[in-house]
């Protein structure tokens, strides 16, 4: 009798729960329904499809967080790079002077905004300035010197973003473009040796315990250039450096690289033990050239239906690969806002129109956006 009771009474108490569940689930399944409703509106931006992915970033100037412009970074991103003011030739122009204004806008801009910041970089061969390297009399200052500088340059500019700035760049681009050699000779190298490397690391580290460290780089899917990149991560690791990522810029094409090569290259990269960054994406609708040179004869730089569909695959494809590695990948950041202004559209070629954005040159989305969030926003277990 005594068991029955406990049985009625343990039906009973099950049929309840299972009545708030169901009515749990369909309230759940209400706020969800009426969440993806305003959500399915115009409201979404991409870093609200991403949200279960990776922060979603641009590069910024101080004259795009004004009207329009700002007003589709804060719909679109949650996280915002200064594309040239917090380099050290601008911001720190000469020996005992810094130029604070610009960086601090953005700065601002993001705080208020809510936004995440990467700060983009420290220690470069590119717009240094020039003066790092000299002495008194013009010529090249010792190695000691050198470091001195570099430690106060660093001391100097990462304390004052620490409350905003979440990752720096701290060594950009120092891999040879000569695929004979792995380091690039620059006055880093030549003054310094490879030592200006692990330094810098261990000087940004000091400037800031919690800020994440990484080393970014342009060409880091091609192999070749790949497994150079790997090997100045690895001597960064022998020597102790204390870096948290690799940076890939992304400064792709609908050319390349192939799906094949980008998954190849996420996994060595990730088998370092290091997080990944895509820190500079755009899609050129041309290939890959480094020397500067003229518009020929001729030349079109009309953005044909052809090529319009092809940036459009490879967009498509560049992001579910991102999506696949999201385990690893911890932000994806475009370079530059949209194709009113690229940098691609004076580099390498004067005066040749690219679109290599998502955003046209009214900000309006491009057909290749609508591919990038054309996906199911759960993400699937990572299987690369
Ligand atoms: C490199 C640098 C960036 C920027 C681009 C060109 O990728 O890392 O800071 O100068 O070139 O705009």
């Amino acid at each position: 009798m005594k068991s029955i009771k406990i049985l009625q009474k343990s039906v009973f108490i099950l049929a309840i729960a299972a009545a708030f569940t169901a009515c749990k689930s369909s309230t759940d399944s209400e706020e969800k329904e009426a969440k993806s409703q305003t959500e399915d509106s115009s409201e979404m931006g991409l870093k609200d499809y991403y949200e279960d992915y990776f922060p979603m970033g641009v590069a910024v100037a101080p004259n795009s967080v004004k009207g329009k412009s700002a007003e589709l970074i804060k719909k679109e991103y949650n996280s915002i790079t200064p594309e040239n003011v917090m380099k050290m030739g601008p911001i720190h122009p000469e020996k005992d002077k810094f130029y604070w204004e610009d960086a601090d806008l953005l700065a601002e801009f993001a705080k208020e905004n809510n936004l995440k910041m990467r700060g983009h970089a420290l220690v470069w061969h590119q717009q240094t300035g020039g003066w790092i390297f000299k002495n008194e009399n013009g010529g090249k200052v010792s190695k000691e010197e050198l470091l001195k500088r570099m430690k106060n340059h660093i001391d100097s500019v990462v304390p004052r973003y620490s409350d905003i700035i979440y990752a720096w760049d701290v060594v950009n681009e120092a891999v040879a473009d000569d695929s004979t050699k792995v380091y690039r000779e620059s006055e880093w190298l030549e003054i310094a040796g490879k030592d200006f490397l692990v330094k810098a690391f261990e000087y940004a580290r000091e400037a800031d315990p919690n800020v994440k460290l990484f080393y970014n780089d342009y060409n880091a899917i091609i192999p070749e250039k790949r497994d150079r990149i790997i090997e100045l991560l690895k001597y960064l690791q022998q020597n102790n450096a204390p870096i948290d990522g690799v940076g890939i810029q992304a400064h792709w094409s609908i050319h390349s690289p192939s799906e094949e090569e980008l998954r190849e290259a996420l996994d060595l990269y990730s088998e370092l033990g290091l997080e990944i960054q895509i820190t500079e994406l755009d899609v050129s609708l041309y290939p890959w050239e480094k020397e500067r040179r003229e518009l020929k004869e001729g030349e079109s730089d009309e953005f044909t239906p052809e090529l319009e569909q092809k940036q459009i695959e490879a967009y498509d494809m560049f992001f579910r690969v991102f999506r696949d590695y999201k385990d690893v990948i911890t932000g994806v950041t475009f370079w530059n806002i949209s194709d009113r202004y690229s940098w691609l559209d004076t580099y390498p070629v004067a005066g040749r129109k690219n679109y290599p954005l998502l955003f046209d040159e009214n900000f309006e989305r491009k057909k290749a956006y609508e591919k990038v969030v054309e996906f199911e926003t759960q993400p699937e277990t990572k299987t690369p």
